[in-house]
Order: C-alpha cells, then structure tokens, then sequence
C-alpha cells in the first residue's frame, strides 16, 4: 500500500488532515489546491467543537461521530502541535447556550429535553448562574443551558498547523492547482487532469469541499450530493472590562438568526453566523450582519463599543442529511472525504485517522459504514 500514489484534492482542514496523516505514515501523497491551502470554509469557520450544543435529535449518527472526533481532539492537539511546532489555541471552557425572553426560554426548555433523551452531559441554569460563569453575559438573560465538555480550538491557527506539519512529513504541495476531473478507467480511477495535463495515480481522496460535486469524470449515480450553504461572520476586538471566556449561543424564537460568540485568546471575538441557501454567493450583506450584530449585543451588550476587525463570509458544504459523505463508493480507489457542513473542524481527527486507515488498508472501519455515499441510494 505505502508505494501507492495517492492524490487528494482540496486543501482545507479536511484535506491537509488527510494528507498530514498518510505522509506521516509513510506514503507517497500529493495535496492539489486550486487556490492557497486553507483559504475556504475551513478559514471561514469559528472552530466551535460542538457536538453538544449543535446535537439535533434527528441526526443521532452524526451526534455520536461528532462526540468521538471530539474525544480525539486532546490527542489530536498533542500530535500536531508536536510535529508542526506551533500552538493552535485548543481551549476547553465550555459552551453557553442563553435565551433572553419568554419565548426563549421555552424554545430553551424544548432543547434541554431533547440533549437529555440524548442523554448529553448538560445543565439547566438560572439568569443569575449563568452569569456567575461568564459575567460579560447582559442581566436580561433568563435562563441557559451549559454544555461544559463542548470545546474550541483556533481552525486559522489550526490550518497552518496542518500545512507545516503536512510538509515536515514529506507531503507535496501544489497550490493554485485546479483539478479538471479525475481519470476513471473501466470503473478504476487511473488519476486526474488538471490545466497543466493529467497525473497518474492509484487513490484519488476527494476532499473539495462545497465544490466536491463539479469534478468532472465521476459517473452521476456516484457524484456526492453537495451544496455551498452560505455563513456570514464579523470579528471584534474585545477590550478591556469585558474580556467573554466562553462559548456563546443564543436561542432567539422571535428572531431569523440565532448568533454565537467565540472568544479567542489573542482577544478576538468572533460572532456568527447566518444560515443561507444562495448557491456559491459569498457576499455580505447589511441584513446579515445587522442581524449578528444585534444578536450578540442582546447576549452582551458591552460589545457595543468594541471594534470592528473583520467581516467575512464562507461555504459550508452540506449533504442531503448534513452529515459528511465518507469512505468507498462505486468507483474504485475514489475516496469521499466531504460534506462536512457545520461540523468540518470538530470532526476533522475522526475523518484524518479514519480515512487515512481506509486508504493505508483498503478496511471500512465500522465508524465511517454509515456515512458513506450508498445510504442515499436505499432513500
Ligand atoms: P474547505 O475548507 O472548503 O476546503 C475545500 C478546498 O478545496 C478549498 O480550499 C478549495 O479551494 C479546494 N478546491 C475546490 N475545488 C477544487 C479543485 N477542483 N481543485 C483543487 N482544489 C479545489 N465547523 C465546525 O466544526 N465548527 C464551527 O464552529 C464551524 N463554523 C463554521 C462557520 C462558518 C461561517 C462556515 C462557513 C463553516 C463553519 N464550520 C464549522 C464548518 C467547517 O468550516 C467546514 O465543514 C469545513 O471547513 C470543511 O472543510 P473542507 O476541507 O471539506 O472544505
Ligand atoms: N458550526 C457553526 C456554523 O456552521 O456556523
């Protein structure tokens, strides 16, 4: 297996996982970026590890993935920060998700019961002992639920981990490199076309993002159902006298946007996210960021006279049931690593080990059985 050629297309956080994992291992690996490495969803994302405080009782499979990849994460910092030689801000402060009315509050009192069906280590909180956790948090807030063992880590500082560490492992790079299509022979792929012409390689591990779906050369019953679904964010500059510790979230029933806080440790906070089915359209709009704005300074209103550093918005890739596409499918030697939608940076360990076994063995582990492609085909 180790003297295979392995290509993978796509350098976000899912990608340079992938690659850093299997040139670790030994094998001979090339990343292609149409772009520079990490400039994407995975730059655009606030790095919330989130199983808890984004569960959906709908989506109990991707709740128990997103739980494991976060029991991965300790490792997973332990492993990079080594063999990048840098920090990438893995904090563990935990999440609170706040409600300021009535209507909040019972909106609120709705997710607690379904987090505990789920059984999830949550907690009920008063106005009062929410705020003796985070004390920037505005005395309107009347209730919250704390999700402790819901983490963050910084995926900016993240990404340029990843890329060193790729390289110091003997990967290859080649940026502002797109790929045309993928070469399938008789049902095997055989390697890629790109504008400079075509690659041989035995494994390709599809891992373009929101754009995953507009590689030519893969047969239509095995292209992967992904949308780019649109998330516009700002970023502040905290000041001193109100310096936010934890993870934010609020539950607005009266409002289109629920907003998050995510306090860095260099003082940046960054505030999202709308929610937008607009295609590959990434621009800001006033409504949108009105909307956060107004979102966050309800749950805090000592943002107010914070400045502005930053607005930006990115593309979540998002399946037909939102969770990740990952593993075989009909075409030989052709690896799905995609779809992440809003959980790409907290399942990012899971997807690295798990696909990298898959393409260093050829084995499907049990984990990743149930995402893959074929559990569309028996809708
Ligand atoms: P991307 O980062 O989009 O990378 C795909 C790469 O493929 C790109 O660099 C692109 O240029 C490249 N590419 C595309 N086509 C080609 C081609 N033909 N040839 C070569 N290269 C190509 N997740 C969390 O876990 N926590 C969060 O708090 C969180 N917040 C988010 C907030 C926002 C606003 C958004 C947009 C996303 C958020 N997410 C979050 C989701 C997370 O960012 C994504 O799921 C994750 O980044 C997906 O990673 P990726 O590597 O698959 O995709
Ligand atoms: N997980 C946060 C987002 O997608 O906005």
């Amino acid at each position: 297996m180790i003297n295979r050629k392995i290509i993978i297309i796509g350098g976000g956080v899912i990608g340079l996982g992938i690659g850093w994992q299997l040139a670790k291992a030994g094998a001979s690996v090339s990343l292609f970026e149409r772009d520079k490495v990490g400039r994407a969803a995975s730059w655009a994302a606030a790095g919330m590890l989130a199983p808890l405080a984004e569960a959906h009782t709908e989506e109990t499979e991707l709740l128990g993935l997103g739980v494991k990849s976060l029991s991965l994460y300790p490792q997973w910092v332990k492993e990079l920060e080594a063999d990048a030689q840098m920090c990438i801000d893995y904090r563990v402060d935990g999440t609170l998700i706040v409600g300021l009315e009535p209507d909040d509050t019972h909106q609120l009192r709705h997710l607690y019961t379904a987090q505990q069906q789920l059984d999830l280590d949550v907690n009920w909180l008063t106005g009062r002992e929410a705020r003796e956790i985070e004390p920037t948090l505005s005395p309107r807030i009347t209730a919250a639920i704390h999700c402790a063992s819901d983490h963050q880590v910084d995926n900016r500082l993240m990404l340029g981990a990843l890329q060193r560490a790729y390289i110091s492992c003997g990967g290859m790079l080649q940026e502002n490199s797109s790929v045309e299509g993928i070469v399938i022979e008789k049902g095997t792929v055989t390697g890629i076309l790109t504008e400079e012409g075509s690659q041989k390689c035995d494994v390709v591990v599809l891992a373009a993002g929101c754009w995953s779906t507009q590689i030519k050369g893969i047969p239509e019953s095995a292209r992967p159902p992904i949308r780019p679904v649109k998330g516009q964010m700002l970023a502040l500059q905290m000041e001193e006298g109100v310096d936010v510790k934890t993870v934010i979230r609020t539950v607005r029933a009266k409002y289109p946007t629920s907003v998050y806080l995510v306090p860095r440790t260099d003082g940046r906070l960054i505030i999202g996210a709308t929610n937008e089915e607009m295609g590959f359209d990434t621009r800001l709009t006033a409504g949108g960021i009105f909307e956060l704005l107004r979102g966050a300074w309800e749950a805090v209103p000592g943002i107010y006279e914070f400045p502005v550093l930053e607005t930006w918005a990115g593309l979540r890739p998002g399946s037909r049931d939102n969770a990740p596409i990952l593993g075989k499918n009909e075409v030989e030697n052709l690896i799905y690593a995609t779809g992440h939608y809003r959980n790409g940076i907290l399942l990012t360990p899971i997807t690295a080990y798990e696909i990298s076994k898959l393409v260093m063995t050829g084995e499907t582990s049990k984990t990743i059985t149930p995402f893959q492609l074929n559990r569309f085909s028996t809708e």
